[in-house]
């Protein structure tokens, strides 16, 4: 009987619809934490269909391990530098993703810490728990303000887009945005939306929201050199994938006060954070939970269920992940 292996419990929608289909064997992984390698390794094996997570690294071992029936690994996640997508390629296994569903979710995560940190929310919390606040104050946790400023985003992809929608309409804000593929049909220069230069971004924006994917091109993408760059007044954001930012250049320009503030969703080596940066104020952290609604994981978890119907079905899932 064909198998599919789900490496960690997912919302029960998708569950649902994989144990539904009664000519393959579910098995899900018991525990709910990452899935050590050798038990990733033990419980691919055989399997048709792998669920994984984007804590799971699918590489060549893995793929051996697992064997030459397996059809597809549908990841959990948008983001798929987890998975070696040539050596899957090379051996005819398709990969599926989870683009759209979680959008929304990322993009208001993204403004929630864009606010948080301008407008120092957790540092204030921080001193209203501790007993610190005796009264009104005129210079008291004087933050910055948001509206009409200019937001720098690179990554101009459905999150990206998100983001400049909320920032553009919601809060009056200039835009300059960077992509691999520029969108004239996106650009509004009189209203004030307009294509540029990472440079140039860096140089002029005073927020600056990161939304492309972890490739060997947009590793460290933001090194000592792009932080120097930026506006000593202005906040770096990053949603996508941590090691996009060089964290521990992050770490010394924060504490030099070469730019005001980060906000960061994702970190260099998940879940451990870069020497010295928890201790940081003009710092908000979160831990990797942009996507985390409700409505947007239990749509991922249903839409990576899909592409494994689908592919046991012989069909190539329409959120078919191409090899670059
Ligand atoms: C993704 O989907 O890639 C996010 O980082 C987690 O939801």
């Amino acid at each position: 009987m064909k198998r599919i292996f789900v490496t960690r419990r997912i919302p029960d929608a998708g569950l649902a619809m994989l144990r539904a289909r009664k000519d393959v064997k579910l098995t899900v992984y018991p525990k709910d934490r990452v899935i050590p390698r050798k038990e990733l390794l033990a419980g691919a094996k055989g399997a048709t269909a792998i669920l994984s997570l984007l804590t799971d690294r699918i590489d060549d071992a893995l793929l051996d391990a697992a064997g030459k029936q397996l059809r597809i690994v549908s990841n959990y996640a948008v983001g798929v530098d987890n998975i070696d997508l040539a050596a899957c390629a090379k051996r005819g296994v398709l990969v599926a993703n989870t683009p759209g569903v979680l959008s929304n979710a990322v993009a208001e995560h993204t403004f929630a810490l864009m606010m948080s940190v301008a407008r120092r929310i957790p540092e204030s919390d921080k001193f209203i728990r501790a007993g610190k606040y005796k009264g009104w104050e005129p210079m008291m946790l004087l933050g910055s303000g948001i509206q009409g400023k200019t937001l720098g985003v690179i990554g101009l992809g459905r999150i990206g887009k998100g983001v400049v929608d909320r920032a553009y309409k919601g809060m009056g804000m200039k835009i300059m945005y960077y992509d691999v593929k520029r969108d004239p049909a996106f650009e509004m220069e009189e209203q004030g939306i307009r294509f540029s230069t990472i440079e140039r971004i860096l140089r002029e924006a005073d927020f600056v929201s990161i939304h492309v994917p972890l490739l060997p091109t947009t590793r460290h993408l933001i090194d000592a050199k792009k932080l120097r760059m930026m506006k000593k007044t202005a906040y770096l954001i990053n949603t996508s994938r941590g090691p996009i930012i060089d964290e521990k250049a992050l770490v010394t320009a924060l504490r030099k006060g070469v730019i005001a503030g980060a906000a960061l969703d994702v970190f260099e080596n998940e879940p451990k954070l870069a020497p010295g940066l928890a201790k940081l104020p003009n710092v908000v952290l979160t831990p990797h939970t942009a996507s985390a609604t409700i409505e947007a994981r239990s749509d991922m978890a249903t839409m990576a269920a899909q592409a494994i119907l689908d592919a046991l079905d012989g069909k190539v899932p329409p959120n078919a992940v191409k090899p670059k």
